[in-house]
């Protein structure tokens, strides 16, 4: 089925230049780019978007890390997106990644993992939702 999931690039990949080579494994992998942006989130924007996680020991530095530089913002369309985004992308931990995934190749630990996907219909309609309007959304038309 014909999906939209939600996709980021963190800091840390911004920083080492990843930014072409993570859009060509998407693209290889049948994920269309149908909405973009980069932005240098703020610590209210990081927390609302990782609101699930507050409380947990890791929220603090993770919101740290997630303001320290700027990211990619990204709306993936294909089909079976929100898999297919997650199986490229890889655990959360790189060491439990999948050779060949992105965490594998270019996550530093579990925290500066490179990349943010959606796990869920709903948790992508949200975050799709967090940072992109109905007008920014570019209908593919071939
Ligand atoms: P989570 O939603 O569990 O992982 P994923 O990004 O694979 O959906 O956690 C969100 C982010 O929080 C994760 O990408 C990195 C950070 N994090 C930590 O820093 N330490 C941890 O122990 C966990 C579970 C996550
Ligand atoms: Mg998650």
């Amino acid at each position: 089925m014909l999906e939209r999931t939600f996709s980021i690039i963190k800091p840390d990949a911004v920083g080492r230049n990843l930014i072409g080579d993570i859009y060509h494994r998407f693209e290889n992998a049948g994920l269309s780019i149908i909405a973009a942006r980069m932005l240098h989130l703020t610590r209210e924007q990081a927390e609302g978007f990782y609101a699930e996680h507050k409380g947990k020991p890791f929220f603090d530095p993770l919101i740290k890390f997630m303001t320290s530089g700027p990211i990619m913002v990204q709306v993936l369309e294909g089909e079976d997106a929100i898999r297919r985004h997650r199986e490229v992308i890889g655990a959360t931990d790189p060491k439990k990644a999948q050779a060949g995934t992105i965490r594998a190749d270019y996550a530093a630990s579990v925290q500066q993992n490179a990349v943010h996907g959606s796990d869920s219909v709903t948790s992508a309609e949200r975050e799709i939702a967090y940072f992109f309007s109905d007008e920014d959304i570019c209908i593919r038309t071939r």
